[in-house]
């Protein structure tokens, strides 16, 4: 069953969390001494010259974001000022703080890491997470916490699941999904995670072991024992040697190109049995200046920007029939 208190808890955080990166856009700027400009009017172009900003994209983003949430307006290519954004409300703060109480110190790390990112232009070697650190705060704040939109996006296959049906989650990463799966579904199944990391199956399958010595349940036994891990390169084509009833991708899209969204596309459909089901959990761009507000995610090597939700549904829509949205695309649904 889906808990329903947890997920209105996971949609208040994110609608608390946006005016928290919203205020660090504007306080980036501040330090960059860009506000006095953007006072008086100013394009992209003229920002990235007076001030030395050599992070293009990361100026942008910040910037478009800011237009998104009235603070500042976007005319005849100039930036200009509009109001200043209000603080966090403290109940939104206290929030955060006693629901996720590690998001104030990745929101810090991202915070010094963009400052160093959008003046140097090189992102950083290790940041975000990507480093043991990192990862600690992602898997406790983003993939603990807020994890009720990826159980949603699980719980609308795992509960027609069959004996004998066969589930990739793809980009598994350190296997929180794996474990949401198994824990979800009395079937016998065949699940297979796929990565690019060799780090993050090393935790998945640690996290499979700590399951499988914790739990009563026969059936999730014997599921996890039949777990088959793929560590592919992604400049190869995909492993096409099995196909599966269900293909789940949750938060890797934003790791891809957007250009190389179409190609990968066709390559999970032919991973697909037919009547199979693509299931997406992923953060998407609603626009240009309806972005996604963790933009200081930028900063982390791996990342390759949100998809725009446009581009993102063009490109299943292509390869899949009936696509269904939920929560605006954040959990798309399509068939082969
Ligand atoms: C934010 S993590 C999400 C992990 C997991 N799916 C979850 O929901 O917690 C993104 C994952 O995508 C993987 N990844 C990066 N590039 C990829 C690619 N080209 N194809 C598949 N996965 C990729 C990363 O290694 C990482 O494990």
């Amino acid at each position: 069953m889906l808990d329903e208190e947890r997920l209105k808890q996971d949609l208040q955080a994110f609608a608390a969390i946006r005016p928290l990166f919203v205020n660090l856009g504007w306080g980036l700027l501040n330090e960059l001494d860009c506000t006095d400009l953007i006072k008086k009017g100013a394009s992209l172009k003229e920002l990235m010259e007076k001030r030395e900003i050599k992070n293009k994209k990361m100026l942008e983003t910040i910037l478009d974001i800011l237009v998104g949430n009235g603070v500042l307006k976007h005319e005849k290519n100039k930036y200009s000022f509009v109001s200043i954004p209000q603080p966090n409300k403290k109940e939104d703060i206290d929030f955060l703080k006693k629901n996720y109480n590690r998001s104030m110190e990745w929101i810090a790390i991202c915070f010094k890491d963009a400052k160093e990112v959008i003046t140097s232009g090189k992102p950083k070697d290790k940041a975000g997470f990507d480093d043991e650190k990192g990862l600690e705060l992602w898997d406790a704040i983003m993939c603990e916490s807020p994890y009720s939109l990826r159980k949603k996006a699980i719980l609308i296959f795992t509960k027609e699941l069959k004996d004998g049906n066969s589930v990739l989650d793809f980009g598994c990463g350190g296997g929180i999904g794996l474990e949401q799966i198994l824990l979800e579904t009395s079937k016998n199944i065949f699940l297979d995670g796929m990565d690019t990391s060799g780090n993050y199956l090393e935790r998945a399958k640690k996290r499979m072991q700590h399951l499988y010595t914790n739990t009563q349940s026969e059936i999730i036994k014997r599921n996890i024992k039949k777990i088959q891990f793929t560590l592919f390169d992604p400049k190869k084509p995909l492993p096409k040697n099995k196909k599966y009833d269900v293909i789940f991708l949750s938060i890797v899209l934003n790791h891809i190109k957007e250009e190389k969204h179409a190609k990968l596309f066709k390559e999970l459909k032919s991973m697909l049995k037919r009547n199979g089901r693509l299931v997406i959990y992923q953060l998407i761009n609603q626009s240009k200046y309806n972005r996604v507000p963790i933009w200081v995610m930028h900063v982390v090597p791996s990342h390759q920007e949100y998809p725009f939700r446009e581009t993102y549904l063009r490109n299943i829509k292509k390869n899949f029939r009936n696509v269904d949205c939920f929560f605006d695309g954040t959990i798309t649904v399509s068939y082969d």
